[in-house]
């Protein structure tokens, strides 16, 4: 059997994403987008407006599994990312959240043991049950319409979203969750751990609801010095990867420690992650040789080169191209697709991208 159709056969579909997380060095690249669902996009505000607020979008499903096709259907990628956000899991586990204008997220900061025991796991999955219709329905959407395209579920890691949720908001240096991860871990250790559980659940219940690959976003990875890393973003991440591959060794997960830079080989080789995404910082060639040569890397061009446009995105993005040929790969940006971004900019990556560079 030829490697291709092999590929296939563990894959069900020979859709090229799951190929490339499959392990398959599939070129020209498979590519999708951090949030590219989102503001740039003039059909993404008409909805978003007609919804009202951020979370009503999040827990509508006709709307949200619509934004979540829109971008496919305008430029064709080969994965749809499942429109959500991360802090839908402490809303789900009913810490109070709102999406202030202009301001970014805001929860009631969690601070001490009372807070931590008033969550409630045992309501995640009634509360987040509008979030696996959405999945379902932009699932029977792609089947129809797009049956290359893979949907990727995802979850913020439990440090990402513990930060946020000690915090209270968006912060440059969330001082206050690396305070309390240092000063109370007895503390901070059972908020991980309820996030350990309740990420669990909630990436498989995304996957029986037709999720076929699954990301973590730890977006706030690179703030810990090594030896917090290791416990904080490495362990728990362990447990949940796990989990997920024993009871569907066939979902891929792709993991996203944020600034890692070169942990990023000891965090592959302890989670067992199939593809690690490289943020803006990492030079791709330092990966291809702190990851093994099976497991897939995704990345990272600079948002800002994509708001750029020209020659700026086309040498970066020849760039990582360059440094990726004959490996599994997925092209992605490094973080989150900026607002200002010009959707025709957008439209000439994937042309570059598809053209292999
Ligand atoms: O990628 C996609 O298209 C899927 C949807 C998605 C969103 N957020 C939608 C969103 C995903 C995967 C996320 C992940 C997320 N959310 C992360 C991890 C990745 C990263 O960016 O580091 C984080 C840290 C969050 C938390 C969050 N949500 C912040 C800080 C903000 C405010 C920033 C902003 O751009 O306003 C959000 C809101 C949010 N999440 C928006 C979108 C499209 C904008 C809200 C709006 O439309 O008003």
């Amino acid at each position: 059997m030829s490697a291709e159709a092999q590929g296939s056969a563990t894959t069900g579909a020979g859709k090229p994403l799951l190929r490339a997380l499959a392990g398959e060095a599939v070129w020209p690249p498979p590519m999708w987008l951090m949030r590219q669902a989102g503001r740039y996009l003039p059909e993404y505000r008409e909805i978003r407006e007609k919804a009202g607020g951020f979370i009503k979008l999040c827990t509508t499903p006709e709307m949200a599994a619509e934004v979540t096709v829109q971008p496919i259907r305008r430029f064709g990628m080969d994965g749809a990312i499942l429109f959500s956000d991360i802090l839908m899991v402490p809303w789900a586990l009913g810490q109070p959240l709102r999406f202030a204008e202009g301001e970014g997220p805001v929860l009631d900061p969690l601070r001490d043991a009372a807070a931590v025991a008033a969550l409630q796991p045992e309501m995640l999955r009634e509360r987040a049950a509008p979030i696996m219709d959405t999945v379902r329905l932009t699932r029977m959407a792609l089947d129809l319409h797009a049956p290359k395209v893979t949907l990727i579920g995802f979850a913020g890691s439990p440090w990402t979203v513990a930060a946020y949720m000690v915090e209270g908001h968006g912060s440059r240096d969330f001082h206050t969750a690396r305070g309390m991860a240092f000063g109370d871990p007895a503390l901070f250790g059972k908020l991980i751990r309820t996030l350990v559980e309740a990420t669990t659940d909630y990436l498989l219940a995304q996957i029986e609801a037709g999720a076929e690959a699954v990301m973590l976003f730890d977006s706030w990875a690179g703030m810990l010095p090594p030896s917090q890393f290791r416990r904080w973003v490495i362990e728990p991440t362990v447990t949940i990867v796990r989990k997920v591959q024993q009871l569907h060794p066939s979902v891929p997960v792709i993991g996203f420690p944020r600034l890692a830079g070169p942990l990023i080989g000891e965090y592959v080789q302890r989670t067992g992650v199939a593809t690690v995404a490289m943020d803006t910082a990492m030079d791709p060639r330092f990966a291809a040789s702190a990851v093994p040569g099976n497991v897939g890397l995704q990345g990272n061009l600079d948002p800002l080169a994509l708001v750029a446009g020209g020659i700026a995105l086309e040498t970066e993005t020849r760039q990582i191209l360059a440094a990726m040929r004959g490996r599994p790969f997925v092209f992605n940006l490094g973080h989150g697709i900026e607002k200002v971004t010009p959707p025709e900019h957008v439209a000439a990556l994937v042309r570059l991208v598809r053209s292999g560079g």
